[in-house]
């Protein structure tokens, strides 16, 4: 079994999804993971924050099951992350997860210019405003989310994908479920210097 095997599934699934969204800023991220795709995985596991990695099976649709499922029979190897409190709006961190997967610090390395990640968030949830250089985009894999960008709100659910341009405010709040999506980042400096709330 190569070291790869792990997480392999989750990126040709991430792919997948990718391949079939009519939008630059997802086509951008298709070369990203065909260069991650033979590449050993850097860290080491770490255990979903929340505890015990949730069942979200049914909260996908037949479009993102096939990931959910390679995320779940990958869930336990993954470097999971809660973001640094001390950086992000109060009151949230505590009930939400992220990795990312491919990025300059991503479990597979890539190019500065893109990170690509998953982001959980528990139910009944405000991840509220902020903002960031980076052009962002979600595409929901489980659950439901409302998503606000600067005086767009719109309800996403498996399958949607969104964009947040560079410097848009913008806030997610779940609803009686909880919410993970595919998260990518992308621009000349995708460091993190630029986030504010
Ligand atoms: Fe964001």
């Amino acid at each position: 079994m190569s070291t790869t095997s792990f997480l392999n599934p989750v990126i040709e699934a991430a792919r997948a999804l990718l391949a079939n969204v009519d939008h630059d800023n997802a086509r951008a991220f298709l070369p990203v993971i065909d260069s991650a795709a033979g590449q050993p995985p850097i860290g080491e596991p770490s255990p979903f924050p929340l505890g015990d990695y949730p069942e979200l099976h049914a909260l996908g649709n037949d479009t993102t099951r096939p990931m959910l499922e390679a995320i779940a029979g990958a869930a336990s190897s993954i470097t999971w992350w809660q973001s640094d409190a001390a950086r992000v709006p109060p009151g949230w961190v505590e009930r939400s997860g992220a990795t990312q997967l491919i990025g300059p610090d991503g479990t597979l390395v890539g190019p500065n210019q893109c990170r690509l990640g998953l982001f959980y968030l528990s139910p009944d949830l405000l991840y509220p405003d902020h903002w960031h250089d980076p052009d962002e985009f979600y595409l929901i894999l489980a659950g439901s989310v409302k998503m606000s960008v600067e005086d767009r709100v719109e309800i996403l659910g498996p399958g949607d994908f969104s964009v947040t341009p560079s410097g848009a405010v913008h806030s997610l709040e779940t609803t009686d479920t909880p919410m993970l999506a595919m998260w990518g980042w992308s621009g000349d400096d995708t460091s993190f210097d630029s986030y504010s709330y």
